[in-house]
């Protein structure tokens, strides 16, 4: 397969980071990557020594079975240890470390005026808190525990809460539909759901208590539910300025049911004792989209977990303590939990936790924020650099960014053009840009860059992490070797890996293991260069085959998003007669833009040119915008519908903005019909 040009060239990682870097040059990673898969026992030993174990483990570091045929699939980590993740992220810091009065977090709200800071002690006492609340109200060790709030500290405070008493926390997501929470909370049988008021979300007012009576009330008319008590953190009309706008709320209240968040803290002792778990007792539950229907309770343990979040945030960030980080991804999915919560605090980082929008109340606000904060390592997604460049270098050049010397990216492939621009426009050509390649189910990254190490080549997430061993298999699952291009698997365990499927193992055995025996089976598509780089090609059901040729819809768009006329490209199949598949190409042009027959015509012909004749476009339409979930991603099963002209679309509710499907449907290219 032939690569964009621009893509092919490398990047040596900048001088200014190697001098003090956990892994200052490549031939270093190379050796630390040896030992971890020549010596994975010692290699994790020496990573756990560094926490607290309240009894040490009997069994080995790792041990598993990846082989269906063999039994059943399982991975342990540290067998027999007992310890407690609250303990490690936060007391450990506080009475080993020294780290009491270190900043934790700098909250930033959705409006400039709203802002708190939040020490290590501080938070350990507001943990400790609810957890005492939580106990109160009957929560045990194993009992699980909805959250479904907006992005504020006590967010924070009930997951460690959580984890402190060992209750399982099931963070759903607070742009999710009152649908998708009573189906997260009936699966997960949760006896508590912590909630708020209601939140904005830039101009946007979001009622979350109806939201979630109507998530119970739903659970009610299915089945008796299982939620007993909805403790509410009053935010909206606690830190919103405008008066008149508050009137807007209006909340129903269950005093059976319903308790205030303030009320119940305000007595509620600071002591409070951690639960020593086991090694492999459940950390959390996070539910992510399944390819068929209902989504999936992916499980994270307690040891594996810590050892794998915080190794990963230690070097992928190559953190060092004077660093304030900021990753703007919410913690309703694993990018927060994993690099907002759970990583930064192991290290015992200072992090931004912010509530807002990158547009409000100004397309300037992620660098105003970098700017008022001294942020230096800065971790956000494809999608927003792909928004923010719309509007241009103008906005950034607005603000100082010179504290910055890391830049991440995370959540689907980066086009050329975007990663230029971030590197170019945001770190000015001085702070690397570390491509994370990860999953809900992986639970840290897996193939990443190390800053000061890895020769960058952008839109590819490079090398795998310590411990990661990843192969590419062809459909009759062979494993190919040098330059190739397949299925992306792993051959073995890491800490951080996901242990089951919530309440249903077989799923977790079919979807992963099954199609490849010996494998777990990322369901995305990558290509190894001649350099040994693996390149993410997207996910497996987006993988076309054109008269006979496996091609990517990433690469495509890839080459589209190179026209300065594009803002956002995403490329489906439809079947064709003769081709088998063809390729359907939806097209966001910049800013007043028109789309016409001349520019389809370049398009295609820049796709040509790119890749070559195999991958022509054969159908190119206009797409205002492009059918989003609230985390940004693109649901491709819903372009699919439309660029087949099936009009029954299913299941909307995950879309940031359901109208975006019939302005498609509208638009769709006429040589289609
Ligand atoms: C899928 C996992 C991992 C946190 C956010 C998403 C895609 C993720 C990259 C990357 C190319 C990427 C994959 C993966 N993906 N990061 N750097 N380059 N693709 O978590 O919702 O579990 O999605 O996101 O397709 O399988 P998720």
């Amino acid at each position: 397969m032939v690569v964009p040009e621009s893509q092919e060239k490398m990047y040596d990682p900048p001088n200014n980071l190697q001098r003090d870097a956990h892994v200052p040059d490549f031939d270093s990673y190379q050796a630390m990557y040896r030992k971890s898969l020549e010596d994975p026992e010692a290699f994790w030993k020496e990573i756990a020594d560094e926490f607290f174990w309240k009894k040490p483990a009997t069994g080995p570091m790792l041990q598993y079975n990846f082989d269906v045929s063999k039994g059943n699939i399982y991975v342990k980590c540290m067998e027999g240890a007992k310890t407690n993740m609250c303990y490690n992220v936060l007391d450990r810091h506080v009475r080993e470390g020294n780290l009491g009065e270190k900043v934790a977090y700098y909250w930033e709200g959705n409006s400039p005026g709203h802002h708190a800071t939040i020490t290590y002690r501080q938070l350990l006492s507001h943990v400790c808190r609810c957890a005492n609340v939580l106990k109160q109200m009957g929560v045990k060790k194993g009992d699980r525990v909805s959250i479904y709030l907006p992005m504020i500290p006590e967010l924070i405070y009930a997951m460690l809460a959580c984890a402190r008493i060992g209750a399982v926390h099931s963070i759903v997501f607070a742009g999710f539909s009152s649908e998708s929470l009573s189906e997260r909370i009936m699966d997960a049988q949760s006896s508590v759901l912590i909630t708020a008021d209601g939140v904005y979300r830039g101009e946007k007012l979001i009622n979350l208590k109806h939201i979630s009576d109507e998530a119970l009330e739903k659970c009610r008319e299915k089945e008796s539910c299982s939620v007993t008590t909805c403790l509410v953190v009053k935010h909206h009309s606690m830190r919103t300025i405008s008066g008149t706008s508050c009137n807007k709320l209006q909340i129903s209240w269950d005093s059976q049911r319903d308790v205030w968040w303030d009320e119940a803290m305000a007595d509620s002792p600071e002591e409070c004792e951690p639960e020593w778990l086991d090694a492999e007792d459940p950390l959390f539950i996070l539910y992510t989209s399944g390819s068929t229907g209902k989504p999936k309770g992916v499980m994270h343990t307690v040891a594996g977990y810590l050892l794998y979040t915080s190794l990963t945030f230690k070097y992928v960030f190559d953190h060092h303590l004077d660093d304030v980080y900021w990753c703007t991804a919410d913690i309703g999915w694993i990018t927060g939990h994993s690099y907002i919560a759970y990583g930064p605090l192991a290290n015992g980082a200072t992090s931004v936790l912010f509530e807002g929008i990158p547009v409000h109340p100004h397309v300037g606000r992620f660098w105003e924020i970098i700017e008022k904060y001294k942020v230096s390592k800065f971790y956000t997604a494809p999608t927003a650099i792909r928004l923010l460049m719309k509007y241009g270098r103008e906005p950034v050049q607005k603000y100082d960014l010179s504290s910055l010397r890391i830049l991440g990216t995370v959540g689907e492939p980066i086009n050329a053009e975007a990663w230029q621009w971030y590197y170019e426009a945001v770190g000015h050509g001085r702070c690397p840009v570390v491509d994370t390649y990860w999953q809900t189910e992986t639970g840290g990254h897996v193939l990443t860059p190390l800053p000061a190490a890895t020769p960058l080549k952008p839109g590819s997430a490079t090398f795998p992490f310590f411990g990661v061993e990843p192969s590419i298999l062809s459909e009759h699952g062979e494993e190919l070797a040098g330059e190739a291009e397949g299925y992306l698997v792993f051959r073995r365990p890491w800490p951080g890996i996901m242990r089951t499927v919530y309440k249903n193992h077989e799923r977790f055995e079919n979807t992963y293991f099954k199609k490849f025996p010996g494998f777990y089976v990322t369901g995305d598509g990558v290509r190894r260069d001649k350099d040994g780089y693996y390149w993410i090609t997207g996910r497996i059901d987006d993988m076309l085959n054109v008269s006979g040729h496996l091609m990517s819809t990433a690469e495509v768009e890839g080459a589209l998003s190179l026209h300065p006329a594009v803002s956002e490209a995403a490329v489906v199949s439809r079947p064709h007669k003769v081709k088998g598949e063809s390729l359907y190409c939806f097209v966001t042009l910049k800013n007043s833009i028109d789309f016409n027959k001349t520019l389809e015509d370049e398009l295609k012909k820049l796709v040509r040119e790119k890749i070559g004749p195999i991958a022509t476009p054969d159908f190119i339409q206009n797409a205002p915008a492009l059918p989003k979930t609230r985390s940004g991603k693109i649901m491709r099963r819903i372009l699919r519908n439309i660029a087949r002209n099936e009009r029954d679309v299913g299941d909307l509710s995950t879309l940031a903005d359901p109208k975006v499907v019939e302005e498609l449907f509208s638009e769709r290219s006429e040589a289609a019909a």
